[in-house]
């Protein structure tokens, strides 16, 4: 499961009332995400969205690596920065999600940048042979140490890694010996980060906790 969310629903409404709106087909897809799924809550908000494309406008990134598309919100929220002839490339696990993902890129403006890649990003992510100006980590959450490792080696000077869910709804604090992987994974990931040099990192209370690092 997710993280319960930092900010009250309230001032999230409010934030929003305050902010860009999100284009039709994001409306779209978190409306059939929030009607159709079992864990719907794993979709970035409308805030963390609207934040994730504002980093990646600023950034004008020409190469976008995503683990974990979901129904793809993020995914579209970070292809709005990017270059004209850059490209995403977005993994996901779940071959269920495989159909609506694709029917959902095909309708944005930026459709034929992204490519949606099926399976383990653990896998897949070692043979890819790119070198990302922007990734945002954002899958399975006792994995994220090994995300770590394996997208260091593929950043260059300037790249930003963001991950979301490093407070898991508080646990990063609360937690005890019954804690489980995914709390584990999640405070080992927030340990290495602070301990890996080649980073300057920032954590930021947002929804359920977002970390920005760049490499130096
Ligand atoms: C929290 S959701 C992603 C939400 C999406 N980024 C968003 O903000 O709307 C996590 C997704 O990661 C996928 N996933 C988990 N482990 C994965 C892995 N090793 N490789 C690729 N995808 C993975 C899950 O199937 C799930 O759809």
């Amino acid at each position: 499961m997710e993280g319960e969310y930092i900010f009250s629903s309230e001032i999230e409404t409010y934030c929003q009332q305050h902010s860009e709106p999100e284009t039709p087909l994001l409306s779209e897809i978190a409306r059939y995400t929030w009607t159709t799924q079992a864990y719907p809550h794993m979709i970035s908000s409308y805030i963390q969205g609207r934040l994730l494309s504002f980093i990646s406008r600023i950034l004008k990134p020409n190469c976008i690596l995503e683990i974990g598309s979901f129904t793809g919100y993020s995914t579209l929220c970070l292809a709005e920065g990017l270059q004209p002839a850059g490209s995403l490339v977005t993994i996901e696990k779940n071959r269920e999600l495989e159909e609506k993902l694709n029917e959902f890129f095909s309708k944005s403006s930026n459709s034929k940048q992204i490519k949606l890649l099926i399976g383990d990003a653990l896998r897949i992510i070692p043979d890819l042979q790119v070198t990302p100006d922007l990734i945002f980590i954002d899958a399975d959450k006792e994995q994220y140490p090994q995300y770590l490792e394996i997208c260091l080696p593929i950043m260059k000077k300037g790249s930003l890694l963001i991950a979301d869910n490093v407070l898991w709804g508080e646990k990063v604090i609360h937690h005890d010996s019954k804690s489980n992987k995914e709390t584990h994974g999640i405070i080992r990931f927030n340990e290495m980060m602070t301990q890996k040099t080649e980073l300057s990192v920032v954590m930021l209370p947002i929804r359920d906790g977002l970390t920005l690092a760049i490499r130096k």
